[in-house]
């Protein structure tokens, strides 16, 4: 532990799952990739009267020592401050924002904490590596989640595509070719911990049907792979859209959802299909530089608020 800055900041992006969200809870493999055209920012400058918090986008602000149980920024900050050795954080005020709706699919909690994580390690001098920012976030998203996998973590703190399995390091997903999606908002907000409970009390109701599907996601997963890593990502639409059966097998989509992915399929997508959560927030289409254009428009006139397209492409070195 060293100096403490006058002011830092740090940012973080979104994130998409591509293949295997809910089945990555049972210990199935999944996809994920950063969406950096969203992005959490956050901000820590000298202050006075303690350590404050300022949730600018919730329209909160906090002394650290007044947060709510089970606050995820307050954690991230004592999280900080402990893995610091510090008895007490300096006086300031972590302010964040972000671009990323909330509770939509896109990680914007996972991302929020590590903008917020990196913002504060480098405001007291702590140097973290990528792993050890991942492993702060995964605490707070417990808070959120209450079983989260760690995807969401390993993906926006690592900023790169992942082929992740629970409980290990999460894998580089190296994309050989790149591939463009769109991912357009229901404008339904639904919390993930809503959909994972709905998804374990199922399980527990029906664990041979649950595990037939968890298994049949995973085995798209590890297909998904293969094709991405090939350089054979025009391959991938069939996949999607047989994810997408199996969420809805779940009970995890929405008719808003369904009625993107129906949309996006019938005008030109290879394939769609839900991605996080569900029951709202956000889904995907891929598409080819030919026929975003046309898909894109399907997917306002059904109904979506937002369409982002992105670049699926191999990480920076
Ligand atoms: C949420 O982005 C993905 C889920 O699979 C939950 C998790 O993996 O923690 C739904």
């Amino acid at each position: 532990m060293t100096a403490t800055a006058s002011k830092t900041t740090a940012s973080a992006p979104g994130k998409a799952i591509l293949f295997g969200e809910h089945a990555v809870v049972y210990g199935q493999p999944a996809l994920a990739v950063p969406v950096s055209q969203v992005q959490a920012t956050a901000m820590v400058a000298a202050g006075a009267g303690g350590f404050w918090i300022d949730a600018r986008d919730l329209g909160r602000r906090y002394r650290l020592e007044e947060a709510r149980p089970g606050d995820p920024l307050a954690k991230a900050a004592d999280l900080v401050r402990k893995r610091a050795g510090l008895e007490r954080l300096p006086d300031a005020v972590l302010s964040v924002s972000a671009t990323i709706p909330i509770a939509s699919g896109l990680g914007s909690g996972a991302a929020v904490a590590t903008a917020a994580v990196r913002a504060l390690a480098a405001f007291i001098g702590l140097t973290l590596e990528r792993g050890d920012v991942s492993a702060l976030v995964f605490e707070t998203e417990k808070l959120l989640h209450g079983t989260p996998s760690g995807i969401d973590n390993s993906v926006v703190a690592f900023e790169q595509p992942v082929y992740f399995v629970r409980g290990q390091p999460p894998q580089p997903l190296r994309v050989a070719r790149p591939f463009h999606l769109l991912i357009a908002d229901t404008g339904r907000p639904s919390p993930t911990r809503l959909s994972v409970g709905d998804v374990r009390a199922g399980y527990q109701r029906e664990p041979e049907r649950y595990a037939r599907l968890f298994e049949a996601v995973g085995a798209i997963a590890r297909a998904a792979r293969l094709l991405i890593e090939d350089g054979q990502p025009d391959e991938l639409g069939p996949l999607m859209s047989r994810n997408h059966q199996l969420l809805q097998a779940m009970d995890v989509s929405s008719p808003e959802l369904d009625r993107l992915v129906d949309a996006a399929c019938r005008s030109g997508a290879l394939g769609a299909k839900l991605s996080g959560g569900g029951r709202g927030g956000n889904m995907l289409a891929l598409v080819t530089d030919e026929t975003a254009a046309a898909v894109e428009r399907a997917l306002l006139e059904a109904g979506a608020v937002r369409v982002i397209h992105t670049y699926c492409r191999a990480a920076n070195p």
